[in-house]
């Protein structure tokens, strides 16, 4: 599961589509985590949707990772200032990638 300490325990090394991404990176095996209120863990992803589908606000959108050993696409949170702490994508990600913080 993402590590939902990852602000203390992990480095901002840049950002991508607007969202912060928290490293380490090492392309194409180490993706990093993605996004800050609304943090994907590329690394456990493996695209299987359910956050992209049933967001109410449509916070995500697919980006490419060709030759990351999970999966080829990752849900990145682009549109995470329009999260309204749901908690819908926390509870069906079903390999537990994805942490929102509230508040
Ligand atoms: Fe979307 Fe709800 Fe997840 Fe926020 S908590 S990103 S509104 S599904
Ligand atoms: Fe990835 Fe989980 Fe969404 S596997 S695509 S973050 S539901």
């Amino acid at each position: 599961a993402i590590d939902s300490n990852f602000e203390q325990s992990r480095e901002k090394v840049g950002e991508e589509d607007g969202v912060a991404v928290w490293g380490p990176v090492e392309p194409p095996e180490k993706q990093g985590i993605r996004g800050t209120h609304v943090a994907v863990d590329f690394d456990i992803c493996l695209a299987d949707g359910a956050c992209l589908e049933d967001c109410p606000v449509d916070v995500f959108e697919w980006v490419d990772t060709p030759g990351h050993p999970e999966s080829e696409r990752k849900a990145s949170p682009v549109d995470e200032d329009q999260c309204i702490d749901c908690m819908l994508c926390v509870d069906v990600c079903p390999v537990d990638a994805i942490d929102v913080d509230p508040g």
